[in-house]
């Protein structure tokens, strides 16, 4: 399935960027989640697979397209009996708002695994704590916010002043956020974009040792696929604040709500590919980029049992006869 399906997702999350990124700076966040959806849609129907969204654009009844349960893929709906039966999750645009402002780190996502593969999880909030690979087992979800800087300070042989701990800046992250800098970490606060945050700090070089904080359950879901791949590790627990999420929770077959999962638990498939392609500028990739002749766009294409991580810089050219690629 891996080596079938990754570069047919790299397509999906390539096209849902592109979408996305002309809308970039526009100041309307809705228009460019809908132009991203519906290119991934339409992208994804043309792959040979049997596919069921498991994380998406919300419920039947809240989302057009992408919602949960949607059976997409060229086999979806006329069988084919070499197409792959997968389980999907889409965040078509991450960050929605940072692409309306064209800010950094809005990015196109797609994870996929066997089914069974993903957790289904309800679209509500997720306590999460995220570190890379030198930091596996290192930290507890409900372990002092000092504790775990410590260890994870004593993992990266460094002092816990030189640690970077991204944070979305929330109210809900005040006592947070005193804890940390009470406890000597450096932090960087950031507007949206808990996702691609979880995925750098498993990621050696780019400045992020920690993500701590709630943010959404399915960004918590595609982070896991992520560090599966990656060999970092991610803590979590859902947030059922009202009936209402319990009942959404026991319908996706939730038993135990204040359950602590860990990596595995998220995204416990054997196969899994983890797509994602920058829209806007960001620290990890760098966003689509338009010129005369074509497209350039930038992507991270992971996988699981094939163990590959592959940069992926596409040049997607006008038809014309003159065209011309450049270097860089
Ligand atoms: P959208 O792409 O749906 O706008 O989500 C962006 C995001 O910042 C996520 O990265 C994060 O997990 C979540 O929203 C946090 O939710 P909230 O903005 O409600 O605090």
């Amino acid at each position: 399935m891996e080596s079938q399906l990754s570069l047919e997702f790299l397509r999906v999350v390539e096209n849902a960027a592109i979408a996305a990124a002309r809308t970039m700076g526009y100041g309307d966040r809705h228009k460019a989640d809908l132009v991203a959806v519906e290119a991934m849609r339409k992208t994804m129907d043309g792959v040979m697979m049997d596919a069921t969204i498991v994380i998406g654009e919300g419920e039947r009844d809240e989302a057009p397209m992408l919602y949960i349960g949607e059976k997409v893929g060229a086999a979806a709906h006329k069988k084919h009996p070499s197409a792959p039966k997968v389980d999907i999750a889409v965040d078509p645009l991450e960050g929605t708002n940072l692409c309306a402002t064209g800010a950094p780190n809005a990015i196109a996502v797609l994870a996929a695994s066997e089914e069974g593969g993903l957790l289904h999880a309800p679209d509500v909030y997720m306590e999460k704590i995220i570190v890379g690979p030198s930091c596996k087992g290192a930290v507890e979800l409900d372990a002092p916010v000092a504790d775990n800087l410590k260890s994870i300070a004593k993992r990266l042989d460094r002092d816990v002043e030189d640690l970077v701990v991204v944070v979305l800046e929330r109210e809900r992250h005040e006592k947070l956020i005193d804890d940390i800098r009470k406890a000597g970490a450096r932090i960087k606060l950031i507007g949206d974009g808990d996702l691609s945050a979880g995925i750098s700090a498993a990621v050696v070089g780019t400045g992020v040792h920690a993500v701590m904080g709630t943010g959404g359950a399915p960004e918590g879901v595609l982070a896991a696929a992520a560090l599966r791949c990656l060999n970092g590790q991610i803590l979590a627990r859902l947030v059922l604040s009202k009936p209402e999420h319990e009942e959404r929770a026991a319908r996706m077959g939730i038993k135990d709500g204040k359950r602590i999962y860990d990596t595995e638990d998220l995204a416990p498939g054997k196969n899994i590919i983890f797509a994602c392609t920058g829209v806007t500028e960001g620290s990890l990739l760098r966003g689509v980029r338009f010129f005369g002749e074509g497209i350039r766009t930038h992507s991270m294409i992971l996988t699981f049992d094939d163990r590959q991580v592959r940069f992926v810089d596409s040049v997607h050219l006008e038809k014309r006869p003159d065209v011309k690629v450049r270097f860089a």
